[in-house]
């Protein structure tokens, strides 16, 4: 440190002094300021949140606003003598007991049951800030529980606590109860921006974009990090350097794992693990590293961002838009999955990989097998304007055939049928994404206006039938007319009753039963199949399945 004076800590320098300093604690600022205002101070409060938001700078302002020499006053001046000693803890008239260290009946007798109908030494009020209140022993409580129902009328009390639910009813119910907040990542962030500019820090704004984060809603822990920053970067604090004091994997590694995860690149994906094992990553922070930041990409890409979040970075090499939020959905409740199972397994590392490889095999792009129909059923079915692409495409696929291309099916085509149901799919997932799921492993058969949907699983068909009236909507919008729709359950689109040729939808697991125990490899020059990796892309691979 270059000054020889005694270093304040940032969390205690930047401490409020008044309400209007109160960061992003609204309500209970506003309802004890307007509380002093109008004289209807409760003689009991009870201070709940989480850590480090304001629970004890608030409970001293309000010590303050009663016992200000020109008070009471919202706005207490921080200038006498009773605001200068609560500031520094030393004033007579406002005790501060910490239960976390004196939490027995003894210590409640002490300090407030033998000293409360004592008049207060110099000012008006008398008050008590009890911290951590959940601490004190059940006989505290106890002792305490009468004084607090009736209390003199120039004491008030204030009970802070991080665990609210540790507090006994009895207690509880008499006093006034405020909720402090975490505080945003933004709120936070602009905070640390305002600190370092008054210090005369430098910090790259993704500098305390991170510390932000890590802090998780409290401004004490953020304002801790900064300082532990400053320190470790040496006055210049750079967002690799805060990532690495953190011991956060280096913002290259966390891009590319996302990268070759989100392409879905098993090669590169284990080339990058073995990189950040290299590196001395630990699997547990490799998980979560890679789920907030999966999480980030999904709320953006469902559009449920909350409040003005803080930019994302998108890793390099990730085009958002060519993500599917079902794959993002499906990668987060793995990499969620996996950090529960790191608490019992034995081996992290295993467990990661089986949650970052086994993430690659699923999640339905539904969107992009609709867009891929989309732009199929535009170009194809003799209905002209096919793109270049498409026709370059279809020319290759024919070069390689001796078959001619299959003769147009006619209406109903059953492309037609798998783009509507796609369509479908999509349209319920946002809000019905177990229904989706229901249809998207489902048959649909259409004629005229009638449209029938098979299921396989009793379970989906009772789930489509409870949402009948949805369906039946959603699909005559689709379908651009009134559509009478019929809910079956079938043993599967193979086993269909009628002659009609169904379609089952896209599914990277088809339900189709395969009777063969050990089916043929897969014929790539056969044209149907050659039609399916043009329309839903991907590659062949031959499943058996159990019966
Ligand atoms: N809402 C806030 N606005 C401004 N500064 C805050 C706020 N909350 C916390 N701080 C900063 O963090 C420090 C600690 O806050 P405080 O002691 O009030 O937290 P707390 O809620 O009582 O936490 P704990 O439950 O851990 O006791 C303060 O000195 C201040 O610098
Ligand atoms: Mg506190
Ligand atoms: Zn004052």
């Amino acid at each position: 440190m270059k000054s020889s004076e005694a270093y304040l800590v940032l969390a205690r320098k930047y401490r409020p002094s008044d309400f209007g300093s109160v960061l992003g604690q609204p309500q209970a600022a506003g309802l004890l300021q307007n509380a002093v205002a109008q004289k209807r101070v409760a003689h009991a409060y009870l201070f709940t949140g989480p850590r480090g938001v304001g629970k004890t700078t608030v409970a001293r302002i309000l010590a303050k606003a009663l016992n200000c020499a020109q008070g009471p006053t919202p706005e207490p001046c921080g200038q006498c003598p009773s605001c200068a000693e609560i500031a520094s803890s030393s004033s007579l008239d406002v005790l501060e007991m910490d239960a976390a260290s004196h939490t027995g009946v003894d210590n409640i007798r002490e300090v407030i049951i033998d000293t409360v109908r004592l008049l207060p030494s110099r000012d008006r009020h008398k008050i008590f800030i009890i911290d951590e209140a959940h601490m004190l022993s059940q006989a505290a409580f106890n002792a305490l529980l009468k004084t607090l129902e009736e209390p003199p009328s120039h004491v008030v009390f204030i009970l802070a606590t991080t665990e609210a639910s540790k507090i006994p009813a009895t207690i509880g119910s008499r006093c006034q109860r405020l909720r402090f907040k975490p505080i945003s990542p933004e709120a936070l962030a602009r905070c640390l921006s305002d600190v370092a500019k008054k210090e005369g820090l430098k910090a790259e704004p993704a500098a305390l974009s991170v510390i932000a984060r890590a802090a998780e809603g409290s401004l004490r822990d953020a304002l801790g990090l900064l300082d532990q920053a400053r320190s470790f970067c040496e006055d210049a604090v750079s967002a690799d350097g805060v990532r690495e004091m953190m011991g956060y994997l280096g913002h290259e590694t966390l891009a590319s794992l996302a990268s070759a995860l989100l392409k879905r690149d098993a090669r590169a994906l284990a080339e990058q693990l073995r990189r950040a094992y290299e590196d001395g990553a630990e699997p547990a922070q490799v998980l979560r590293e890679l789920r907030s930041l999966v999480e980030d990409l999904y709320l953006q890409k469902i559009g449920a961002k909350y409040g003005d979040t803080i930019p994302i970075s998108v890793p390099a090499g990730v085009e958002i838009s060519m993500v599917s939020p079902y794959f993002l959905a499906f990668i987060l409740r793995k990499l969620n999955a996996a950090l529960s199972e790191l608490r019992f397994g034995d081996s992290p590392r295993l467990v990661l990989d089986l949650a970052l490889f086994g993430a690659l095999e699923g999640g339905l792009d539904v969107e992009g097998w609709v867009a891929r129909l989309e732009a199929l059923e535009k170009g194809s079915g003799g209905r002209g304007q096919e793109s270049e692409e498409s026709k370059a495409e279809e020319a290759a696929a024919q070069s390689s055939t001796l078959q001619p291309p299959p003769p147009d099916p006619g209406p109903p085509t059953p492309g037609d049928e798998a783009s509507l149901l796609a369509r479908l799919v999509a349209a319920v997932a946002p809000d019905k994404a177990s229904l989706s799921h229901a249809l998207a492993g489902a048959t649909m058969i259409t004629r005229g206006g009638d449209c029938r949907i098979v299921f396989s699983r009793s379970f989906d068909f009772e789930q489509a039938k409870r949402n009948q009236g949805i369906l039946a909507e959603r699909i005559s919008s689709l379908a651009g007319r009134p559509v009478s729709l019929t809910l079956e359950q079938g043993r599967g689109p193979m086993e269909s009753k009628t002659g009609e040729a169904p379609r089952h939808t896209p599914a990277p697991s088809s339900s189709a039963p395969s009777p063969d125990p050990s089916p043929p490899a897969p014929d790539v020059n056969d044209p149907a199949m050659k039609e399916a990796l043009r329309v839903f892309g991907g590659s062949l691979k031959v499943t058996k399945k159990s019966s």
